[in-house]
């Protein structure tokens, strides 16, 4: 499938040890860090690469089908034609003016990764992450998840063939989620702890039994939500918008995006660099800690909030994510349960909908424009990281709360079942319906 047939290698994003791009570790086998991919550019850049890409666009039959593999030169060259793939990706950018206008806002589309086949963005790292473990040959893979990877990596598992482990922290899984674990047929693992707590076990199991690890901080993952950015960049004719706001917990994707525009930049695809910001719960907010006080030092919080996504204290990809807010001239932000609720409920009504966590970027454009971070005449584009579904037990807790009542709740009303109940409850009520009853189809001839 590749245009280039040239080498990718790791490397350890701390010490730059290199390693071939076919070895299973997890870490740097000389400082313990992070391992990175570094591919040779592909065989064209700029408006030559734009137009393979862009034919590639739409292809209904093979693996340019899928808005991951449409990108292989970019994301995994050396793959061939052996991806696990369902396809995913091609998820839809949506304008919807009552989003747009809640969040202050002149410009601002929604790229919706919670239409992927899983429900959400998780898929996009998947099918790299389990193409590249088929090919690696490993007996089995395994995660630490606060719901989303696991599910992810159950179903991309399950189309592999290959049995999959999921670590999750009892008690703090979305509903949807735990659903999609147990069907999708993971061994699903309830820790009585947290999710940092869970992610450090299964760093443990990598080292100690074999597993392969496909959290974020496996760099094929990485590469494959790189492909968010590049989407939307091409579904915008490869005309960068102002900003790109996405949640930010354990900080692959804030990493992922920032990569994937330090890329397009270098090979050409666009001229201009988006500007990130990555938007934590405030309950869960350590990089933006260290954001405010200049990236001074790395903070470790206890992490509490609605948003269980990105209920983390202490993100593993704390320093490629600096790099990512660095060299964008981007902003990290926090924002509270209140507002991550309102504007997930503003997206709800907008018929888009979206999981707690995914608001929090929606949340953070609201902010930032009316802190006069971002311009009011800018042009934003607000990733929706999950699907609606994953989380029901919030949208309910949400629309029945009663003291204080919220601003967008939309209670159900009970009735008895007679056309009076409804007359009353649209308010009808004595202003003689008759007419309308007399074309009522059950009553025509
Ligand atoms: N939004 C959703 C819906 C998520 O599931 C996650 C992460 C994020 C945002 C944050 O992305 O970690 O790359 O900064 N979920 C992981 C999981 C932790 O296990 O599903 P990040």
């Amino acid at each position: 499938m590749s245009a280039t047939g040239r080498g990718s290698v790791q490397h350890c994003d701390s010490c730059g040890h290199e390693l071939a791009e076919t070895d299973p570790r997890s870490q740097c086998p000389e400082c313990g860090g992070l391992l990175a991919i570094r591919h040779a550019p592909p065989g064209s850049s700029g408006a030559a690469l734009r137009a393979i890409l862009d034919a590639r666009y739409g292809n209904r039959r093979g693996p340019y089908t899928s808005g991951v593999w449409r990108f292989a030169d970019l994301v995994l060259p050396s793959v061939g034609d052996r991806v696990v793939s369902y396809p995913e990706g091609n998820t839809p950018l949506l304008d919807r003016p009552t989003v747009t206008a809640w969040a202050g806002a002149a410009s601002l589309l929604l790229k919706h990764e919670g239409q992927n086949p899983t429900g959400s963005f998780k898929d996009r790292g998947m099918t790299v992450g389990v193409t590249h473990a088929r090919r690696l040959g490993v007996t089995a893979v395994a995660c630490a998840s606060t719901g989303n990877t696991g599910a992810s990596l159950a179903a991309y598992a399950a189309l592999a063939g290959v049995p999959a482990l999921a670590i999750v922290p009892k008690g703090k899984v979305a509903r949807g989620k735990v659903t999609q674990l147990l069907a999708y047929g993971a061994r699903t693992l309830m820790v009585r702890g947290d999710f940092d707590a869970c992610l450090e076990l299964a760093w443990e199991a990598s080292r100690e039994l074999g597993v392969y690890l496909l959290n974020s901080v496996n760099p094929f993952r990485l590469e494959g939500q790189k492909t968010i950015v590049l989407e939307t960049l091409q579904q915008l004719g490869w005309e960068p918008p102002d900003w790109i706001l996405v949640p930010a917990g354990n900080l692959g994707n804030t990493a992922a995006f920032g990569k994937a525009l330090h890329e397009a930049r270098e090979w050409g695809l666009i001229e201009r660099l988006p500007r990130i910001a990555a938007v934590q719960a405030a309950g869960a907010a350590p990089f933006a800690k260290s954001f405010a006080e200049g990236f001074k030092r790395r903070h470790r919080v206890e992490a509490h909030t609605v948003a269980t996504a990105i209920s983390i204290g202490n993100p593993a990809s704390y320093d490629r994510a600096v790099t990512a807010i660095r060299e964008t001239n981007g902003v990290v932000t926090a924002v509270s349960d209140d507002e991550i609720l309102e504007a997930k409920a503003v997206v709800d009504a907008s018929g888009a909908g979206c999981e707690p966590a995914s608001a929090a970027s929606v949340a953070g454009a609201r902010q930032l424009i009316a802190q006069g971070v971002i311009g009011k005449r800018e042009r934003l584009v607000a990733v929706l990281t999950g699907n609606i579904l994953k989380d029901p037990d919030a949208v309910i807790r949400y629309h029945e709360e009663a003291e204080p009542r919220p601003a967008h709740a939309n209670r159900p009303i009970e009735i008895d079942p007679t056309l009076a109940e409804i007359e009353r409850v649209l308010g009808l009520s004595g202003r003689g319906s008759a007419p309308s009853r007399a074309r009522s189809p059950s009553r025509s001839p």
